[in-house]
């Protein structure tokens, strides 16, 4: 066809509601496998500013013996990159901090001291291994929701050991467990089954929250290339959900 014919595809980056949260990002630099640095963290911030996401919660690893952060750490890192961007005259967005907790065995320690940074009030950012799920996360969760936190699975759709025990999916969420999708999955960041299990979650109604989990500029480069419109008309409602933590 030729490009006159062709018709614009909108990306996805044109679809966030004016009150969305990104409430998973590694946006604070040199803190895991994220943002390298305070200048890179303000061109990421930016770019998702320019998408109107204008309200973040940023997420860094908390993995045992990979990425040891801790509360003091995370919110010291935020005061930083705040008053750097100050210095850059970005004043039109807000940032918090939380945490992207791998359920390890250190994260038990963690929750019995129940010193945990939330995306808001109770809500906790938990990740698996990509390997094998933990063999007691029933446990896990009900220990999770005992201590006072609802537990929102990060991207659910990555976890492939899921893929062929697709109803394991609906067990989580019959714990209690919420999902957060990851909306590079709706691109060709992945592989592409990781993609169709994110439409069949949207289709079974069990996705939550989303979120953009930016590492770093690639990420947005692809997010961009998001225009799918089946994907796009799934998802469209569902960004609507973050406004709840705002
Ligand atoms: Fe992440």
């Amino acid at each position: 066809m030729l490009p006159f014919f062709r018709k614009n595809k909108k990306s996805i980056t044109t679809f966030f509601p004016d009150n969305y949260v990104d409430i998973h990002s590694h946006l604070l630099p040199d803190i895991d496998d994220g943002s390298k640095s305070f200048e890179e963290s303000a061109v990421l911030i930016k770019r998702l500013s320019n998408y109107g996401i204008k309200n973040f919660v940023v997420t860094p690893h908390i993995m045992d013996g990979v990425w040891n952060n801790t509360p003091q750490i995370i919110n010291q890192k935020l005061f930083e990159l705040t008053n750097y961007l100050k210095t850059q005259e970005i004043y039109d967005i807000k940032i918090r901090a939380a945490a992207e907790y791998m359920i390890d065995a250190n994260f038990e320690i963690l929750l019995n001291k129940k010193e945990l940074l939330t995306i808001k009030n109770k809500y906790l950012l938990i990740e698996l291994s990509y390997f094998n799920p933990p063999i007691n996360l029933k446990e896990i969760i009900f220990n999770i929701q005992i201590a006072g936190y609802q537990p929102i699975l990060a991207h659910p759709e990555r976890y492939t050991f899921y893929h062929s025990n697709y109803k394991e999916y609906f067990k989580l969420k019959e714990l209690g467990c919420l999902f957060q999708l990851n909306l590079l999955s709706l691109s060709q960041h992945y592989v592409s089954k990781i993609t169709k299990i994110a439409e069949q979650l949207l289709k079974d109604n069990l996705i939550d929250f989303t979120g953009t989990d930016t590492h770093n500029n690639h990420h947005l480069d692809v997010l961009e290339t998001i225009n799918n419109k089946k994907l796009l008309k799934l998802v469209t409602p569902v960004l609507e959900n973050n406004a709840q933590l705002l």
